[in-house]
């Protein structure tokens, strides 16, 4: 049965999956009350059609950051991918840059920089950066990053700390034995960074992890690259306009697919404080809970430049490996142009923030 939508690709993946994986994959932090938030926020939305409008052409082409893209739909970092499929990071990549999106690799892969950079030579690669006590350590991953070719740096600011997945705190969830976090391969046989026993991702990012991490940081890194930095995990318009004030390049407005603390507001809610706190001069980008084309489009409408997916592609990746999320992707494509023709847009530059309204605007009716 062929699937027709993102989530027919999580109920396969839930299938296939063994319960620690799944369990990693698909838990929010607390009592995931964020994590529905990210899906019901959209439903709030409800978009308000033009009609009569000839959509028999429709181009949703970009450019962010000087690169061409297809549409303005990446896919987010994730860690540890190959315990979906052991295609992993490579597979997902390589399906990213067929479809003419950003791929961006997480510190936490199990696949490296550079065998990343070789299996999918093709596709627009940005690198996301946890910032490590050990500076120098950093550095090397961030020279790593530019020697091989990745294009932009993505500092992930909402992870000083790990948050309270309870799932898998009950699981004591740790990467198998045959993986391992492949980013580390040297300082691993040096016995300096492993991650293993009991909920040994916690343990692993609490004693690795800098929590004293603050915006004199950011001036640090843009000391050492010359790399666009753009700050994921933004919230609120006043670390918008601090990442404006220290030089970044754009944010993600992200609660790191609400895996990190409970309650607070679902990304599509606190994108528009930050697009207009800063959207005229940062390129302001989101993700959380993206699963239908009409999200897309509501994203774009509240003035997103782009939007990722993070789960999603771990579902395909499970589903059937590269190819699986080929076909995700296609799918979410498809979706968004239908979406875009039925609103009565050609081109990104015709969605508007008036093709968008919140339920409350109609439930006064
Ligand atoms: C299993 C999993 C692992 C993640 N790992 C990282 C990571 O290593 N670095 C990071 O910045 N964000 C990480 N994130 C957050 C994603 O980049 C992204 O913000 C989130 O998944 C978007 O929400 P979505 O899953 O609803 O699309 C992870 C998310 C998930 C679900």
């Amino acid at each position: 049965m062929s699937l027709v939508c993102v989530e027919d690709f999580e109920q396969n993946a839930k299938t296939k999956l063994e319960k620690n994986a799944l369990d990693y994959y698909k838990s929010g932090a607390g009592e995931q009350y964020s994590l529905k938030l990210n899906r019901d926020a959209f439903k709030r939305l409800r978009l308000r059609p033009r009609c009569l409008r000839d959509v028999s052409q429709i181009n949703i082409s970009c450019e962010i950051f000087g690169h061409k893209l297809q549409w303005p739909l990446g896919i987010a970092p994730t860690a540890m991918q190959k315990m979906a499929h052991p295609d992993g990071e490579g597979g997902n990549a390589r399906a990213a840059g067929k479809a003419g999106s950003i791929f961006i690799l997480s510190t936490l892969s199990t696949t490296s920089l550079e065998d990343l950079a070789a299996a999918a030579p093709d596709t627009i690669k940005w690198f996301q950066l946890y910032i490590y006590k050990d500076r120098s350590l950093t550095e090397s991953l961030v020279r790593r990053a530019e020697k091989a070719n990745f294009k932009a740096l993505v500092l992930t600011i909402d992870a000083p700390i790990f948050g309270h997945r309870r799932a898998d705190v009950r699981n004591n969830f740790s990467l198998p034995s045959h993986l391992s976090l492949a980013n580390f391969q040297d300082e691993k046989a040096n016995g300096v960074i492993t991650m293993k026993g009991a909920s040994g991702i916690n343990e692993y990012v609490s004693s690795q992890f800098d929590p004293t991490l603050s915006w004199k940081d950011i001036k640090w890194l843009k000391e050492i690259t010359k790399l666009p930095i753009v700050v994921k995990g933004v919230l609120t318009a006043e670390d918008a306009i601090l990442a404006r004030e220290f030089g970044c390049h754009g944010v993600i407005v992200s609660n790191h697919g609400a895996r990190q603390i409970d309650t607070v507001p679902a990304s599509i809610e606190a994108l528009p404080e930050v697009v207009k706190a800063v959207g005229n001069d940062l390129v302001v980008m989101m993700d959380g809970g993206i699963l239908e084309g009409n999200d897309i489009f509501k994203a774009l409408a509240l003035g997103a430049k782009a939007v990722f997916v993070g789960r999603p592609a771990v579902w395909a990746l499970a589903y059937n490996g590269q190819r699986g999320v080929e076909e995700m992707l296609h799918v979410l494509r498809k979706d968004f142009e239908i979406t875009m023709a039925l609103i009565g847009c050609q081109a990104l530059k015709d969605i508007q923030p008036s093709m968008v309204a919140h339920e409350s605007t109609y439930s006064k009716i």
